[in-house]
């Protein structure tokens, strides 16, 4: 039985019995266990049914505990890392020789973060080591942004499901890589662009949906719902009355729409604010997913801010 709990103390008898959980953070729920561990580590692979080459962030309760984890600590990164932590950025680092190699694929930089959730917060401070937690999803599929989420994924396969209310954020962490001290952003997320520009200056973008992938977990295909989901830059009643489809459910940016073959139209906001939209997002992709539908219509949202990366999420879940 799986059990969804406000408990820290029941959360870190867990985690220290070398266990999994789901764990609340500001992005996405993520699936919890001591890097130190091999065991847990391995379990946290199979319950996700992740490939062993794709690698594991680590996720710390401060600065110190973070640099004890990474040879060097380049000057941008320390100036990213005073800016957003804790918060949903994650800086990849080369690592000392105290990160274990099941944590990063046997690379030799690892992942770190330091997420900006009270319970997970107070829960890492109890517990004396980090914890490596991908997003609490299967391969592929959506990230979960609540404890039922979590549940609907996991159900009997984990002990505990630390209940943190919804995610404020709904998106996971940007990430930004330091080979060679050099910053470039590997995946769009949580913060944008621009915010990452103000701090640091110019930064490459590497749009592994067009280049090289080389976060391992990039693919074009992620985040995908069950149902077949279409991404288009205008939904319009005469759009839906030219598919095929009978039953449609339909995901906006703001407008609603009404039509006999729409089952479910949710729109991302109701007041045009790109966070609000980025923190429905996924909420309303297993909401549409779980209704019985043929397709999924949904349409691009403003192409500004966090709305680059709803975009990228949007792009990846229609891939098939
Ligand atoms: O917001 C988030 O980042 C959430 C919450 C739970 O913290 N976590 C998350 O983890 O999104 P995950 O595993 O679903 O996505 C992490 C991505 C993967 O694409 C993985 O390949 C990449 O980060 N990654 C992790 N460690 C890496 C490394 N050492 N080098 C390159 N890419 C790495
Ligand atoms: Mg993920």
């Amino acid at each position: 039985m799986t059990v969804i709990s406000k408990d820290i103390d029941l959360a870190a008898k867990i985690l220290q019995a070398n266990e999994v959980i789901a764990i609340p953070t500001e992005t996405v729920y993520g699936l919890a266990a001591n890097i130190y561990s091999e065991d847990a580590i391995k379990k946290i692979y199979s319950l996700k049914n992740r490939p062993h080459s794709n690698p594991l962030i680590v996720h710390v309760g401060s600065i110190n505990k973070a640099e004890e984890l990474v040879e060097s600590f380049p000057e941008k990164a320390k100036l990213l890392a005073q800016r957003f932590w804790p918060g949903p950025l994650t800086l990849i680092l080369q690592k000392s020789p105290k990160v274990p190699n099941w944590i990063t694929a046997h690379k030799q930089y690892v992942a770190i973060r330091i997420p900006h959730h009270q319970k997970t917060q107070e829960l890492l401070q109890k517990i004396a080591f980090p914890l490596a937690a991908p997003s609490a999803n299967p391969f592929m599929r959506i990230s979960p942004t609540s404890a039922n989420h979590c549940y609907n994924y996991f159900n009997e396969k984990i002990e505990l499901i630390l209940d943190g209310g919804a995610c404020k954020r709904g998106i996971e962490s940007t990430i930004i890589s330091f080979h060679d001290s050099f910053p470039t952003i590997l995946r769009l997320g949580s913060i944008s662009i621009e915010e990452i520009k103000s701090e640091i200056g110019e930064i490459t973008v590497h749009n592994n949906i067009k280049d090289e992938i080389i976060a391992p977990g990039m693919h074009n295909k992620h985040y995908s719902p069950n149902t077949n989901l279409i991404l288009v830059d205008d939904v319009s009643p005469a759009l839906i009355a030219s598919l095929k489809a009978e039953k449609i459910g339909v995901l906006t940016f703001n407008k609603l729409i009404s039509h006999q073959k729409i089952i479910k139209c949710l729109r991302l906001t109701k007041t045009l604010n790109l966070k609000e939209a980025a923190k429905n997002l996924y909420s309303f992709l297993h909401q549409l997913d779980n209704i019985n539908t043929d397709i999924i219509i949904a349409e691009k949202v403003p192409l500004s801010g966090i709305g680059v990366t709803i975009n990228d999420r949007l792009f990846r879940a229609s891939q098939k």
